[in-house]
């Protein structure tokens, strides 16, 4: 990125306010062209039509933090594409209609997930909702947090993946709630979530945390050129149904996902991510520039 613009843009942006998890900015790529019909798929997408929109929300990004992407999502890519394929209309992804989507944290089986989720509308012609809850919002009793404190569970990387991305690792224990240095902070994927125990008190407090979300949650429709910024250790996310068209003119979102120099519970260290990597693209622009050359 040329100085001058990261300056200008990292004195103009600020990362969300972490009491309130989110930060919505209205219209913000309006007058950016208009990247074409929604594809079917995301390997589908028009790379030179979408290149306004994807570099200017690579530059926001990067000005919060260090964008990164996964090597076995959407092909590494920086930028992701959300938008429904016919093929995943029932899974737990992004690229489901016809189920809610639950609430979870981004990537949330892997101890280098995002602190930031970075979304763009592209169009939203029915109103789908995104669905936002925080964890500092949500009523949960002290003893329910006691509870949830406990590394008894295993989150396995979502069907985005691929099948079998969870084959052969090791189930490691997770806490779905601890105390960082701002407060408390959630780790939540109850669509794949393995309860390593039995323990009927913790099974129960689980159970209780989505209605706590449910209870504090609510719905942002985001417009065409709008940004929304999530925290995602203090807010999980979701999405309404919808019935897909798969006419050119379905939702169809931007992400882009940025790691902060934050610190998690040092457990989270020794976990293997079921040995999924993230691509830093910055790393390999650096890579490349020190590389010597070949023929
Ligand atoms: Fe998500």
């Amino acid at each position: 990125m040329a100085q001058p613009l990261a300056e200008a843009l990292r004195r103009t942006l600020t990362p969300p306010v972490l009491a309130r998890g989110f930060v919505l900015v209205p219209g913000l790529f309006a007058d950016l062209p208009d990247p074409g019909p929604t594809p079917r798929h995301w390997k589908e997408v028009d790379p030179e039509r979408s290149a306004p929109l994807d570099v200017a929300l690579a530059l926001v990004a990067a000005a919060l933090g260090r964008v990164f992407g996964w090597t076995n999502q959407q092909a590494g890519r920086s930028v992701h594409n959300i938008l429904p394929s016919p093929e995943h209309s029932h899974e737990q992804v992004g690229a489901s209609s016809t189920v809610p989507l639950v609430w979870h944290t981004e990537d949330a089986f892997h101890p280098e997930r995002a602190d930031l989720v970075i979304l763009a509308c592209v169009r939203n012609p029915d109103l789908i909702g995104t669905r936002l809850a925080g964890i500092r919002d949500a009523a949960v009793t002290d003893a329910d947090l006691a509870q949830l404190g406990r590394p008894l569970l295993a989150i396995e990387p979502d069907d985005s993946y691929g099948a079998g991305a969870s084959a052969g690792a090791v189930p490691v224990g997770m806490s779905t709630v601890w105390n960082g240095p701002t407060g408390r902070c959630v780790r939540y994927d109850p669509s794949y979530t393995r309860l390593m125990t039995d323990d009927a008190r913790f099974v129960a407090a689980f159970r209780r945390l989505e209605g706590a979300f449910e209870a504090c949650g609510r719905a942002v429709a985001l417009a065409p050129g709008d940004l929304l910024i999530l925290d995602n250790d203090t807010m999980v996310h979701g999405r309404a149904p919808f019935r897909a068209r798969y006419d050119g003119g379905d939702r169809w979102l931007k992400r882009v996902l940025v790691r902060l120099p934050r610190t998690r519970p040092e457990p989270e260290r020794r976990e293997h991510g079921y040995h999924q990597d993230p691509v830093y693209p910055d790393a390999i622009s650096r890579s490349e520039q020190c590389a010597p050359d070949h023929p």
